[in-house]
């Protein structure tokens, strides 16, 4: 009845009704009431069949349905009438994953990474296809649940989600200028608003810890190599040999989220450097790159608390890594950068 009374509206008004329909099959779609949203914008569609908006917007329903061979013909025909429409790129890529397509979910997001560098589902998606598996939050939960640390340390604290993985009685230690916190902190953690080279400089990390040494550390502050480079030295002092650190961002997703000029969004800058520094020059090391979404995960082992070697040459390495080419990992990246399969029952063996 209602949808009769809405089909004789829409023929039958001179003046625009498109956005009232929109927003009608909007409000349906919310409550859930799919196949209501999907037959009102059907009859949008009879009177103004080149609606992109609609034609998304019954594509999502249909989606959401679980119509998604239909779905993928509104979102073909919408892309025809819009072909730089970043959503609609996203929908096609992420319907030919659901699919199995992989070679037509890789196109489509790389197109749209062309189009909208900076849409973090497109990122997240392109990401999944080319490493699949947990994304990187949720592995590093699981390796502390594993551990279970004495200590933790995080360089890069932002919101504190990872942070707060380290639960009691682990005492954590997080360093951050700008730390963003949506939650108070627990007991057991303690944040420092400086930057990492700051805290270095100006406090003995071991007293901080009350006499213990790190146990496991994560490094996902500064987004330049050089720093990294640091952040890993410093930490490396405190650590022991059973000590592990996690360093985020290694293995970079495209060279656009590589560069060294910091982005707001979906930027890994150039940590995967680090990564090749330790293989060459501390072979001492045991390195791994687990391949978690959306940009790698490093595990190095087997530390040395009385090494002294990236101290006492940080100026020539940073000039001899900072002079390589991303096109570097062109050829064989996941031989040069140790990537390690992204399954838990083998990073348990690693960390065991
Ligand atoms: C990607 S966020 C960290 C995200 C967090 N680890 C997580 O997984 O939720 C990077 C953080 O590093 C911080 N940062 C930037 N420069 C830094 C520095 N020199 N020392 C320490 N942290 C730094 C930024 O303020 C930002 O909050």
């Amino acid at each position: 009845m209602l949808l009769r009374l809405l089909r004789d509206v829409i023929s039958s008004l001179k003046k625009p009704v498109e956005p009232d329909v929109l927003r009608r099959a909007i409000e349906l779609r919310n409550q859930s009431l799919h196949d209501e949203a999907i037959k009102t914008l059907t009859m949008l569609l009879e009177c103004k069949p080149d609606s992109v908006a609609a034609l998304m917007l019954r594509g999502v329903a249909k989606r959401e349905s679980g119509r998604l061979h239909e779905a993928m013909a509104d979102f073909a025909r919408a892309e025809e009438l819009d072909p730089h429409d970043p959503h609609c790129i996203y929908e096609l890529a992420a319907g030919w994953y659901a699919l199995g397509n992989h070679r037509l979910a890789l196109e489509y997001c790389e197109r749209g990474r062309r189009i909208a560098p900076d849409s973090d589902m497109l990122f997240a998606l392109l990401a999944q296809i080319k490493l699949g598996g947990e994304f990187y939050i949720d592995v590093l939960a699981r390796i502390l649940d594993q551990v279970k640390p004495r200590t933790y340390v995080e360089i890069g604290v932002f919101r504190g989600n990872s942070l707060r993985l380290a639960k009691p009685p682990t005492l954590a230690i997080g360093i951050d200028p700008e730390p963003q916190l949506i939650a108070p902190l627990a007991e057991n953690h303690k944040v420092f608003a400086e930057t990492s080279d700051a805290f270095f400089a100006g406090r003995d990390l071991r007293a901080e810890l009350g006499g213990l040494p790190v146990d496991v550390a994560f490094i996902d502050g500064m987004h330049n190599f050089e720093f990294a480079l640091r952040d890993f030295a410093n930490l490396e002092r405190h650590c022991t040999r059973g000590s592990i650190i996690l360093i985020h961002d290694c293995y970079p997703l495209d060279q656009e989220s590589a560069g060294r000029a910091p982005r707001a969004v979906n930027w890994s800058g150039d940590i995967w450097r680090l990564i090749v520094l330790l293989k060459k020059y501390r072979p001492d090391l045991s390195i791994s790159t687990i391949g978690t979404p959306p940009t790698g995960l490093g595990l190095v082992r087997n530390l040395d608390p009385n090494s002294r070697f990236l101290f006492d040459h940080n100026d020539r390495l940073c000039e001899e890594f900072l002079a390589l080419d991303y096109s570097y990992l062109d050829e064989d990246m996941p031989g040069k950068l140790n990537l390690f399969p992204n399954e838990w029952g083998k990073i348990r063996a690693l960390i065991e």
